[in-house]
């Protein structure tokens, strides 16, 4: 039910087995970015040290394809449950062996990684992955599932590696962020009244997580959203305004947050007392005031009430993105052709935003401008399951552990997500108060 292929076809196994190797390509370049004694270092609080990413993915691959899928014997039990996950939902590790000592070293944890790989390559090689085959799921499906989890942890790399002092970082050659360009009015798009389509059945896609199952159909009224994310500049309006220090924009969570930590701007913003900067990846940049302004859904919806305004709900940014104002909907956000990196900042092309509109090919429909990468953007909508919903079988907690009312939908894409990622029903979410990813959002209102 949950996919339709049972067998692989060879050129299929060859494709797959490119595209794990350049998956495993991809991160290897990541993790070489880092300087080696940052290796231990953990620059989100909330999340693991480097090295637990080094082993993650594999021990994930193992775990769920070649143990639960194949049904075939892991490599050592200790890693594959030292490196089984990632966070909590409650957003802390759990107990946490911190000091260099307790995490394996260098050499352990790519030893055991270059034996994942084999077992996997093999697999790929030579496993049946018709259903009947045995295993306690379906193989295909857990076969996916390793492969868009690295996918999804790339970008986790990136949000982290991020948090890392520029010394820590190998520059990698010939990068230079994009510059900064014109800062363009607000304008806002009027979207009529009509119909959305969230999910996807399953048995549809090659893949898609159980978050996006099934698909149904919601009625949108009609809305106004901005063309453009919502930049720097607008953001310094309410910073100098004084949005930090007035609790009547931010929801009371929110408040206590920010009060309590002591948040008083962006966290990819700086200052030296005078002028404002951006952190970029690799180096500070004089705060460029045409790049999409990153923050947490906290800042973001305290901006948005400042404007008299609210942030977008899940269906409207569906319908904003892939609605058509003949009733139709489109593939992505540009139509029907495969991504390109003329179509907006995503699959790794920059290390760092680019000014809003500077992506025309990427328009939606409606001419709704960056839709799709350059930054995910949050909703107001609660992160819940599709009426229908069911935990899928080769990783059941993967959304449902996330089902507690207190994660919000971001949709979209940013410079740091794979272009596997990009079709209209990946669903990703983040805790409201969760200010380290590359999200940033526009503004919605009733007309
Ligand atoms: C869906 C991106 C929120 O990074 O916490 C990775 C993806 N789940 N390993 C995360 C995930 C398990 C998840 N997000
Ligand atoms: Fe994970």
């Amino acid at each position: 039910m949950a996919t339709t292929v049972t067998s692989m076809s060879p050129p299929d196994r060859a494709a797959l087995i490119a595209r794990y190797r350049r998956s495993r390509e991809r991160s290897r370049a990541l993790f070489d970015l880092l300087v080696d004694d940052a290796y231990y270092s953990r620059p989100i609080a909330l999340r693991h040290p480097f090295v637990f990413y080094e082993g993650h993915i594999p021990a994930f691959s193992v775990n769920t394809l070649v143990k639960r899928a194949l049904g075939q014997p892991g490599i050592e039990d200790a890693l594959e449950r030292l490196f089984a996950r990632g966070i909590d939902p409650d957003g802390v590790c759990g107990p946490e062996p911190d000091a260099l000592a307790a995490w394996p070293s260098r050499e352990l944890v790519r030893s055991f990684a270059a034996e994942a790989d084999r077992r996997v390559l093999d697999a790929l090689e030579r496993a049946e992955f018709d259903n009947a085959a045995g295993g306690a799921t379906d193989r295909l499906e857990a076969l996916f599932t390793i492969l868009e989890h690295e996918a999804m942890h790339q970008e986790t790399l990136c949000y982290l590696l991020h948090r890392l002092p520029f010394e820590k970082k190998r520059l990698p050659n010939g990068y230079r962020p994009a510059g900064d360009g014109a800062v363009p009015q607000s304008e806002w798009v009027g979207i009529a009244r009509g119909r959305a389509t969230l999910g996807v059945d399953h048995g549809t896609l090659p893949f898609g997580w159980d978050n996006e199952h099934p698909a149904h159909a919601v009625d949108v009224e009609q809305f106004s959203i901005e063309r453009f994310d919502v930049t720097n500049a607008a953001f310094l309006e309410f910073v100098e305004a004084g949005g930090y220090d007035n609790e009547r924009w931010w929801r009371p969570k929110d408040w206590s947050w920010r009060r309590s930590s002591n948040i008083r701007h962006p966290l990819f913003w700086e200052s030296d007392g005078r002028d404002w900067y951006w952190r970029g990846m690799f180096g500070r940049l004089r705060l460029p005031l045409s790049w999409p302004v990153y923050v947490s859904f906290a800042e973001a919806t305290a901006f948005s009430r400042w404007r008299q305004a609210r942030l977008p709900s899940e269906a409207e940014f569906q319908r904003a993105a892939f609605g058509t104002p003949e009733a139709g909907e489109r593939r992505y956000a540009w139509g029907e052709d495969d991504p390109c990196p003329a179509h907006g900042v995503f699959d790794f092309s920059s290390w760092d935003p680019h000014p809003v509109g500077s992506h025309p090919a990427g328009r939606s429909a409606w001419g709704v401008d960056d839709l799709v990468g350059n930054g995910w953007e949050w909703t107001g909508s609660i992160f819940a399951p599709f009426p229908g919903f069911r935990p899928m079988a080769s990783y059941p907690e993967y959304s449902a552990d996330f089902f507690d009312n207190d994660h919000f939908v971001i949709k979209g894409a940013s410079p740091g997500t794979a272009q596997e990622l990009l079709r209209p029903t990946f669903r990703n979410w983040f805790r409201p108060c969760y200010p380290y990813v590359y999200a940033t959002f526009r503004c919605a209102r009733e007309r």
